[in-house]
């Protein structure tokens, strides 16, 4: 199958074909999504809260998404490969935008994905302007958790939608090429999703975005996470403990490694 390029997921939107994207970190998941037709991997700084044990994407940094970007870039060849831009590396401009953005796409990112509204504008027109694709964040924006008082669903009132929805088209006249709709009732993703032409990608954000995206460790029932928007798909966690506990009781039974694991 060919190559996923940002015009496919313009198509599929226009085609009216739900399109998948998930995070990825490492070689081995990055490799059964791309066998399993994931379009878009998403080399987010979830990854610090998912892999590198920290409670908050605020303190993942550019070089843990380098890292994992390279990782993903490394393993597989069709998905679109979009990576976060970490806290800190944009807020303070343009300049301090493009320098990170491309660190990004020299390990192997596609487009790369910040979050923000109108605030962030001259940063997505400086990366367009550079050649690097962006895709927006909209709703709830985990980087800023703190300035919203933990994880809510975004633009509940009138007021809060409005400005919602004006944020979504600054970033689609700012060049954005699709956007990220986190937490937000799916009555206004819907009206975003018709609004925009670009694509539009869900989480939380009910069934009328043109893609889903899911942590993949949510969707796979490895994080044990149980958020309302979350279905798991599988139960990892279960599966690898079961496995673990076996492995340690056949060592413990002296039932592995038997001889067909042994050289003579
Ligand atoms: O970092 C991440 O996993 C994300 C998705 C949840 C959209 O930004
Ligand atoms: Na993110």
């Amino acid at each position: 199958p060919a190559k996923i390029r940002i015009r496919h997921l313009q198509d599929a939107m226009r085609a009216g074909r739900p399109f998948s994207m998930l995070t990825s970190y490492d070689q081995y998941s990055a490799q059964a999504f791309e066998r399993a037709g994931i379009e878009v991997l998403l080399v987010g700084d979830s990854a610090g809260t998912t892999v590198l044990g920290h409670d908050s994407t605020v303190h993942t940094t550019h070089e843990d998404i380098r890292v994992f970007t390279a990782a993903v870039a490394r393993s597989v060849t069709r998905p679109l490969i979009v990576a976060d831009l970490a806290f800190g590396t944009y807020q303070a401009g343009p300049s301090d935008a493009i320098r990170h953005g491309v660190d990004l796409v020299r390990a192997g990112a596609e487009a790369v994905k910040l979050e923000g509204g109108h605030e962030i504008v001259p940063q997505v027109t400086a990366l367009v302007q550079a050649g690097i694709p962006v895709m927006g964040h909209l709703g709830f924006t985990p980087q800023s958790v703190n300035a919203l008082s933990g994880h809510r669903v975004q633009g509940r009132d009138h007021q809060a939608a409005d400005r919602l929805a004006d944020d979504a088209l600054a970033l689609q006249e700012a060049g954005a090429f699709a956007l990220v709709l986190e937490l937000v009732p799916s009555s206004l993703a819907q009206r975003i999703t018709e609004v925009l032409s670009i694509p539009t990608i869900g989480i939380g954000a009910g069934p009328h975005c043109d893609g889903q995206v899911l942590v993949w460790q949510d969707m796979a029932g490895l994080s044990g996470f149980e958020g309302k928007f979350v279905r798991r798909f599988a139960h990892l966690r279960e599966e690898l403990e079961r496995a673990a506990r076996e492995y340690r009781g056949a060592v413990e039974g002296r039932e592995y490694p038997g001889p067909e694991h042994s050289f003579d």
